[in-house]
């Protein structure tokens, strides 16, 4: 029950009624005894949000589209994964300091883990935004051998170069996917409502490969259909969710997250 002493945690972002962090978080907090609530608000300036939230002694805020890089602004400190990826999703109070963190990598690398290791295999990365910043820096840390490719060659360049990676091409030459052990879609490709959409052609994906959609609307993307489909293994963007959001309540809380209720939330809030 919420009371006087209960802490607020909340999601802030533009457009943010898609969120499905607080059906998660809440129903881990019930199931922990946790006294936490979790809301989600929608947010125009970000700067005044971040303020009435500190004023409030929020105890952590999830941030989200647009907001990741420039809540970097209003944080007291930068923890390295948000400084390398060059964007939070939270922010975690402590003693009343906000500490900038980046947990999309953690859901990823956790997603893909639960499937294959990671050291030493041939990873493609296809997009060159934030989400495949994320990604680059969790699998450097697993010291996967990543391939950059994007549909914009020069900024595909440009960040290989920052992370300091072998190699990078236009996402048109496809045939060079063929060689991967994992490719990893971390565009915006095929997102309702563009669902008929995939960033790959026919014939590309084979059978020993395991293709990782970050996309969660639709649950199944086209892309992951064409991956079953071919006979590889198909990782759905929703454990992306899940495992970012595990790693928010154990920082919110300071407990071991309670996956089986939270990964049973997330997919009764799943569309498609
Ligand atoms: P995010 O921060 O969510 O990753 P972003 O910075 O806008 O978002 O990046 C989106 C990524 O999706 C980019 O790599 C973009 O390619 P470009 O750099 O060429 O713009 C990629 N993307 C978006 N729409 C695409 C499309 N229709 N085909 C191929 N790639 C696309």
């Amino acid at each position: 029950m919420i009371s006087a002493k209960t802490g607020l945690c909340c999601i802030i972002g533009h457009p943010v009624t898609h969120s499905l962090s607080p059906q998660m978080q809440n129903a881990a907090f019930k199931k922990e005894a946790a006294d936490f609530t979790f809301m989600a608000f929608e947010v125009t300036d970000l700067y005044k949000a971040v303020e009435g939230l500190r004023a409030i002694n929020c105890r952590c805020i999830v941030v989200t589209i647009p907001f990741k890089v420039e809540v970097l602004k209003y944080a007291d400190q930068t923890d390295d994964s948000a400084r390398k990826i060059g964007a939070a999703n939270c922010l975690i109070n402590k003693n009343g300091f906000y500490k900038a963190t980046n947990t999309d990598w953690y859901g990823a690398i956790r997603s893909l883990e639960e499937v294959t290791s990671l050291k030493n295999k041939k990873v493609a990365i296809l997009g060159a935004g934030g989400a495949a910043r994320a990604i680059i820096y969790g699998m450097k840390l697993k010291k996967a051998d990543i391939t950059l490719f994007n549909r914009t060659g020069k900024r595909a360049e440009k960040l290989a170069r920052e992370f300091n990676l072998s190699d990078c091409f236009q996402l048109n030459e496809q045939e060079r996917l063929k060689n991967m052990d994992i490719i990893i879609n971390a565009t915006s490709v095929g997102m309702a409502p563009n669902s008929d959409e995939t960033p790959l052609n026919d014939g590309i994906i084979q059978p020993n490969q395991i293709v990782f959609d970050i996309v969660y609307t639709p649950h199944i993307t086209k892309l992951l259909k064409m991956a079953i489909k071919s006979g590889a293994t198909a990782v759905y963007g929703y454990r992306m969710v899940l495992y970012g959001g595990i790693k928010i309540f154990e920082l919110i809380t300071g407990k071991k997250a309670p996956i089986k209720i939270m990964e049973e939330t997330l997919k009764k809030n799943l569309h498609g």
